[in-house]
């Protein structure tokens, strides 16, 4: 099985980022664990700090993995386009956020990738990333 995993705005600093909320550890640590975890998932990775470069890399996932883990971060309570392009395409789409985007400001309860998601898994620190992909694999 082949999953990518999507990191959208500000993730490429997770460990000195608020590490209150998102915790110590970089995502290239945390991933290379995952891949250690799940041997016999062929797991990618793509982080950018641009709406278009994202919505790009979900178009190229597309047809090409049979799974996509998107955090697109802050511009998922703003991109109209990233939803549609969540839409676009046939690739199911898991939508994780490493903190609990419920219990924080109003602006963050909404969410442009939640209705065309396949499925949503929030606020478990960096597991929302395995929880997601162990979803992919049950
Ligand atoms: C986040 C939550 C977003 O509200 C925020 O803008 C982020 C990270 C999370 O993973 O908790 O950048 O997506």
């Amino acid at each position: 099985m082949k999953i990518h995993v999507i990191n959208g705005p500000n993730l490429n600093i997770l460990g000195k980022r608020e590490p209150e909320i998102y915790g110590k550890s970089t995502f290239k640590d945390y991933f290379t664990e995952l891949q250690f975890q799940f041997k016999d998932v062929e797991l990618s990775y793509f982080q950018s700090n641009i709406e278009g470069e994202l919505i790009s890399e979900l178009q190229e996932a597309d047809d090409n993995v049979d799974g996509i883990i998107l955090n697109a971060a802050a511009y998922t309570h703003t991109s109209i386009a990233i939803g549609d392009a969540i839409k676009a395409i046939a690739t199911p789409v898991i939508e994780v956020h490493i903190s609990n985007t419920h219990a924080r400001e109003d602006f963050r309860k909404h969410s442009y990738v939640s209705p065309n998601a396949f499925g949503i898994i929030i606020g478990f620190g960096l597991r929302s990333y395995e929880l997601a992909i162990r979803s992919f694999l049950d």
